[in-house]
């Protein structure tokens, strides 16, 4: 079995001109390549316009960058859309797909969810596929339904972990400053593995890296990320501090 090495996402979501972009970019790649190596990968996924700079900015130091959303098609009358091809083309090996925030704003069904993480798969990337809870679900006991149900319609066929990465976050976690208890974040992670494993292969599961989104911080990182079965963090607000995003992957 393949060790599972952490991975810490930086989603910037709708955060960043490209001077500010550059700026962040420069900074992680500036603490990476002030130590000699680290005991984790680290994916920035900015906007989609400053994807360039920020690829410029941090090349050779071996950080990732990603998109946060493709379109399910190559290319086409889609106005407004990128594809993973288009992501790939400009230095992207992950994209996000399935984030609570497109399935809200832009209505994305687990099938159009697949759809993106195939064309991802196409186009050579790794697809962060997105899954969790709202408030209302998590109240009325229906966590691991409705994250098994998602992971049955957005995992494609054949995904491995080399292709695919889940990231489990909770709707009402995402920049709310609150977080599920330890307990619930490992017996939700050993769900996604068991469901992994049924989906597609015990070998898948046992090597899949599966994330945690929602609210993390510096002062709650080592905790989280200390879980037998969370692989890393996906992070939104505090990976547009330098500091604290460097901190958050310094606790792995
Ligand atoms: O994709 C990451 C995100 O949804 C979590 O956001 O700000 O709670 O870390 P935040």
């Amino acid at each position: 079995m393949i060790a599972r090495r952490p991975l810490i996402a930086g989603n910037w979501k709708m955060n960043g001109l490209k001077a500010e972009a550059r700026a962040l970019a420069e900074a992680m790649a500036a603490r990476f390549n002030s130590v000699g190596s680290v005991g984790f990968d680290m994916l920035l996924c900015p906007p989609f316009p400053v994807i360039g700079t920020v690829v410029g900015a941090v090349a050779g130091t071996g950080i990732a960058v990603g998109g946060q959303d493709c379109h399910a098609k190559v290319s086409g009358a889609h106005t407004g859309d990128v594809s993973a091809a288009m992501l790939a083309d400009q230095g992207c090996q992950f994209v996000i797909v399935g984030h609570s925030e497109r399935r809200a704003d832009h209505g994305e069904s687990d099938a159009q969810v697949r759809a993106k993480a195939e064309a991802a798969l196409a186009a050579g990337l790794v697809a962060v596929i997105c899954v969790g809870e709202t408030e209302a679900q998590r109240d009325a006991g229906q966590t691991l339904r409705v994250v098994e149900t998602q992971l049955e319609g957005s995992l494609p066929a054949g995904a491995t972990a080399q292709t695919v990465v889940i990231a489990y976050e909770p709707v009402w976690a995402i920049g709310t400053g609150r977080t599920p208890t330890l307990n619930d974040v490992a017996q939700v992670h050993g769900a996604i593995r068991a469901k992994v494993a049924r989906v597609l292969s015990a070998e898948a599961a046992a090597e899949m890296r599966v994330l945690y989104g929602g609210s993390v911080k510096p002062d709650n990182a080592r905790a989280l990320l200390g879980l037998a079965d969370v692989d890393g963090a996906l992070v939104g607000g505090a990976s547009l501090k330098a500091e604290d995003f460097w901190a958050i992957g310094c606790a792995t």
